[in-house]
């Protein structure tokens, strides 16, 4: 970060003033630093949801809203989607570089080791509800690795942190088909070492044991590719609370927990369940205009779900990516005609031609298709947003990883323009009317 240009702040009416450096990144706009300001000059900044506000510097990876380019640690999504593999990613995204053939097989092996559950959570998984959500399962028993793992909790050893990154990395895809499993009252299934990661997630999901598993490599390809699709995406909501909740020191299997409560919302990774939801209900194309009539109305709460995004005001590369891997999966399962795929790629169309969504440059992103490919591969809707979290947590650990290797890392505590009452005295319960 080179900061040899500035800005200067003068507070109207004062003589107070303050000279900011102007940080320049790899890419990206420039960045005013305001750390000094409030004692420069004794005022705060206010942005809330942080629309403009740099909470960190990272070098994993960049997002170009204006035009809809996504790269982890420099590599486009698209070269990535077409030639690399979930957990070269993983690798990529931990490490900052590819790895080397070696490099890849320990990465392989290392992950490979940890992903077995401790018995002992088997038993966690009663304590459930048969229906319990499975974004509540993971928030759960990804929470309680903490007491299963004292050995890797010391987050300030770089071993411990080591260790910790494969477990959950390796851990999660077993306790999200565990939630499912325990949902529909089948036997959990063991995860398997000789498949890849994706394929191990569909063999732990779909197996049953009186039965051998046939995979299809058409499929597992596609949960590989949705995998890496959805691995990183910056500071997102639930890559900043995995932030902030590490800058206190917080254990990672503690700081990943709090990452999928965030990424549940509706408005961030249940978009894709959200979606789903929202084409059953649309149920025809003919209701479509009503639908978006009502979504324009602003007495209305209803969203385009899959719609828009903070970053990205173009296409979301991901998005393509997934509409066209929608469309080989539907054909592998022979699935020529699914209803909700005419219906969505018919929404796009007249959402892309109309005015309101034109003005506020609001384009399909990646849970628009995400929901349909799922469903076509057998995953109920409750499981997408476990699925996504299963993907991300690469990057929540990568992300964690960096700023906990950062010297100059502080706890995450924001400031508030307080709009409460003024100072006032206590008046005694009698003494009030
Ligand atoms: N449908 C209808 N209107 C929308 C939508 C939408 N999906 N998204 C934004 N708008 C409107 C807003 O009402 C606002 O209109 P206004 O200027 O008249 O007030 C304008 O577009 C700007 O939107 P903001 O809400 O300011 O955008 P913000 O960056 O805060 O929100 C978000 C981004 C949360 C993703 C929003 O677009 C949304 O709720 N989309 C639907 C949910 C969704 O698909 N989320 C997944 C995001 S991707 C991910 O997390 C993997």
């Amino acid at each position: 970060m080179s900061g040899k240009r500035t800005v200067t702040v003068t507070l109207d009416g004062s003589n107070k003033s303050t000279t900011l450096p102007l940080l320049s990144g790899t890419l990206g706009p420039d960045v005013f630093d305001i750390r000094k300001m409030y004692n420069d000059i004794g005022v705060f900044t206010f942005d809330p949801g942080y629309g403009i506000t740099a909470s960190c510097d990272s070098k994993i990876t960049f997002i170009d809203g204006d035009e809809g380019v996504l790269l982890y640690r420099g590599y486009p999504i698209e070269q990535l989607a077409e030639k690399s593999t979930f957990l070269e990613v993983c690798y990529l995204l931990l490490n900052g570089d590819l790895p080397s053939p070696q490099e890849f097989r320990n990465f392989e092996a290392g992950v490979m080791r940890h992903n077995m559950l401790h018995e002992q959570i088997r038993q966690f998984y009663n304590g459930f509800r048969r229906d319990a959500h499975p974004m509540a399962v993971m928030c759960g028993v990804i929470g309680a690795l903490s007491a299963f793992y004292h050995d890797s909790l010391d987050v300030n050893d770089p071993e411990s942190r080591r260790i910790s990154a494969f477990r959950l990395i390796a851990k999660v895809p077993t306790i999200a088909a565990w939630a499912y499993k325990y949902n529909i009252g089948q036997p959990f299934m063991y995860p398997k070492n000789g498949y890849s990661y994706a394929e191990n997630f569909l063999y732990m999901f779909h197996a049953v044991p009186p039965e051998d598993y046939k995979m299809n490599p058409v499929l597992a390809r596609a949960m590989d590719l949705i995998m890496i699709l959805h691995a990183d995406h910056e500071q997102n909501a639930s890559t900043s609370t995995v932030r902030l909740a590490g800058s206190t020191g917080a254990n990672p299997f503690a700081c990943i927990a709090a990452g999928v409560a965030s990424l549940w919302g509706p408005a961030h990774g249940g978009a894709n369940e959200a979606v789903l939801k929202m084409l059953t209900e649309i149920g025809h194309v003919k209701n479509i205009p009503a639908f978006l009539e009502d979504v324009k109305d602003r007495n209305n709460h209803a969203k385009l779900m899959g719609f828009g995004h903070r970053v990205y005001k173009n296409y979301d590369p991901r998005a393509k990516i997934i509409q066209k891997a929608c469309h080989d999966v539907l054909a592998e399962l022979g699935i020529k005609d699914d209803p909700l795929l005419d219906l969505a790629m018919e929404l796009e169309k007249i959402a892309l031609n109309d005015k309101y969504f034109v003005d506020r440059k609001l384009y399909p992103n990646v849970d628009f298709y995400s929901g349909i490919i799922l469903k076509a591969m057998g995953f109920p809707t409750s499981m997408f947003t476990a699925l996504f979290a299963v993907s991300r947590t690469v990057g929540w650990v990568s992300q964690w990883k960096e700023m906990m290797e950062d010297p100059g890392q502080r706890i995450g505590r924001p400031r508030q323009i307080y709009t409460g009452a003024p100072q006032r005295d206590y008046v005694p319960i009698a003494q009030r009317a």
